[in-house]
């Protein structure tokens, strides 16, 4: 943990940040690279998961393309220099100002996820005299087996098009004239540690795959998202997620024409790991029912993971390795979800010690706030140190 190697040169700069380690996320990178292009497959990067400015150039730097969730991040990633037609771009509400951006540019596939929305691409492409790359984001159904606030292909949920009105979408694609269908895209939750659903997953793609081929469709590209889950518990064991396995169980399951193109839409796999968020003790106090708690300088502003679902990021005390208690880690909000951990052993943390957070790369400065007016939380470089 590079925190801990460097923690002397971490005393004197201003609390809370996030501290990256930029030699774990290029050794990240260059594994995914690896791994992937052993089956010509491509990877693009969920911006979503942190779109610090070193971070995403870094990533630029190896050649991926992105993931983008909203027009602002379209803007981003085309204005850091990706190619446009490198990149994808889901969500279920897409305004018409965004749409026309994305068909300006140019991007490689709009991940459409509803039948209202192929209608609105389709007539916002026409006023354009454009035709505009469509995937369709079908909801396959599969039980990612993750938390419930970060699954999204189960049936009841908002994302996608619904494997029930795939039909009655097929049939009224030929009207479309101004939408070009490339491909199928599917994502079916976050943090899945279990290979099990992505083969599930890749049954789903075989068959709807087959059926639209079978009505003449010609795809060239089939997306499969993202989600592949990382070590939280134990980070030091795992710094570099299993990219091996991941696609090598999309190689084994995947029954599709070899001219297909297989895409990829990492987020928490790539960056989690290379972050950690290092946070000072401000105050000690020990509650009626008998508690420690650790008062500590950041909170659900600079990490909301814990508060909103109940992530367990694993906590260390950078300046002490003497006898150990249990405590509360609690952030200075004035909410009662706020706190980081309970009952976690760890040498007492005093006035002034530093704890890092330790997998806080991804879905963390990225969900930042500015509740009870916060500063948004600063980022620390190791290449700088
Ligand atoms: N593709 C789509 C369409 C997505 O919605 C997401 C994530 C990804 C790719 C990237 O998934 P990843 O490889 O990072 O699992 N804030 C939550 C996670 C929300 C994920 C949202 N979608 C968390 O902190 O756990």
């Amino acid at each position: 943990m590079l925190s801990r190697r460097i923690k002397d040169k971490l005393q004197h700069i201003a609390t809370p940040f996030y501290l990256y380690d930029m030699e774990l996320l290029r050794a990240t990178l260059e594994i995914v690279n690896e791994e992937s292009t052993r089956y010509g497959y491509k990877v693009h990067y969920a911006l979503k998961a942190n779109f610090d400015k070193r971070i995403f150039e870094t990533v630029r730097g190896f050649g991926m393309g992105v993931d983008c969730v909203s027009g602002n991040e379209v803007k981003y990633a085309v204005e850091s220099g990706f190619p446009a037609s490198s990149v994808v771009y889901a969500g279920v509400g897409k305004s018409d100002d965004e749409i026309r951006y994305g068909i300006e540019q140019g991007i490689f596939a709009f991940n459409c996820e509803s039948r209202q929305e192929l209608e609105v691409i389709n007539g916002i492409a026409a006023e354009m005299g454009k035709i505009a790359n469509v995937a369709l984001r079908i909801n396959p159904d599969v039980d990612p087996q993750t938390h419930k606030n970060i699954s999204t292909g189960h049936g009841d949920s908002k994302f996608g098009i619904s494997y029930k009105e795939v039909e009655e979408v097929a049939a009224k694609l030929p009207e479309l004239k101004n939408i070009n269908i490339t491909g199928l895209h599917f994502h079916i939750g976050s943090q899945i540690t279990s290979m099990e659903p992505f083969e599930n997953l890749c049954k789903r793609v075989n068959m709807l795959y087959g059926w639209f081929t079978e009505r003449g469709f010609t795809l060239t590209h089939l997306n499969v998202g993202g989600g592949l889950g990382i070590n939280y518990e134990n980070p030091e064991a795992q710094p570099i997620p299993d990219f091996k396995t991941y696609f090598a169980v999309f190689a084994e399951h995947l029954d599709i024409d070899p001219a297909i193109e297989v895409h990829f839409e990492l987020g928490r796999s790539l960056v989690g790991q290379c972050g950690e968020l290092i946070t000072k003790v401000l105050y000690n106090k020990v509650t009626a029912a008998g508690s420690n708690v650790a008062i500590v300088d950041a909170s659900m502003t600079e990490l909301i993971r814990p508060a909103l679902y109940q992530a367990h990021h694993a906590i260390e005390n950078l300046n002490r390795n003497d006898e150990e208690g249990v405590y509360t880690i609690a952030g200075t909000v004035c909410e009662s979800s706020d706190i980081f951990a309970k009952g976690i052993t760890l040498p007492a943390p005093q006035r002034g010690d530093l704890l890092t957070l330790k997998t806080a790369g991804a879905y963390g400065s990225a969900m930042a706030s500015r509740y009870n007016m916060h500063e948004l939380p600063t980022s620390v470089y190791s290449d700088d140190l």
